[in-house]
């Protein structure tokens, strides 16, 4: 456990040592440590608020307040809702309200099982299919709530497979 706590202090020590102890800089610090490590762990929250001279609860309340930021570390599989314009208005709210019922998670975390991690994006640039939701690389269409049990029963489906085989 202290190993992974100084391995995270130390991605983000290298992070830090390219920009200036500035508030400004909190943002774009933020997500290039999730870009490293895939989310932001509690101490690399820490970390940044002790070298930019800002109060931890500031980091929590930007990494929270912010979407693109995820708290928890991503799921096997990673299901992104796209909340575009187009999506939101052919209702990408209702495909990302049948996952959060569907996985029992809120939007930015993941599925205790580590499977699952739902988040919301933004245009992924197939507006014609809206409501789209990209599963891993896969780009799912006219994402209805009954396409949200069919996209999830498949998973369940090829991962009984994959134990079978194994
Ligand atoms: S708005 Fe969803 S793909 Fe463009």
């Amino acid at each position: 456990m202290e190993g992974k706590k100084e391995t995270i202090s130390n991605y983000v020590c290298e992070i830090l040592k390219n920009y200036s102890v500035e508030r400004r800089n909190l943002l774009p610090v933020l997500r290039e440590v999730q870009e490293k490590l895939g989310y932001l762990p509690v101490r690399a929250m820490e970390k940044v608020a002790e070298a930019l001279g800002i109060p931890t609860v500031d980091v929590y309340g930007a990494a929270t307040f912010f979407n693109l930021f995820r708290l928890s570390p991503p799921g096997k599989h990673q299901i992104k809702v796209c909340m575009g314009t187009a999506c939101f208005m052919a209702g990408g709210q209702i495909a990302l309200d049948s996952f959060e019922r569907r996985l029992d998670v809120r939007t930015g975390e993941t599925t205790p099982d580590g499977e699952f991690s739902l988040e919301e994006v933004a245009c992924v640039g197939c507006c014609s299919l809206a409501p789209v939701v990209v599963v891993d690389d896969f780009v799912e269409g006219n994402v209805t709530p009954t396409r949200v049990d069919g996209i999830l029963l498949s998973w369940d489906i090829g991962k009984k497979k994959q134990r079978e085989q194994d």
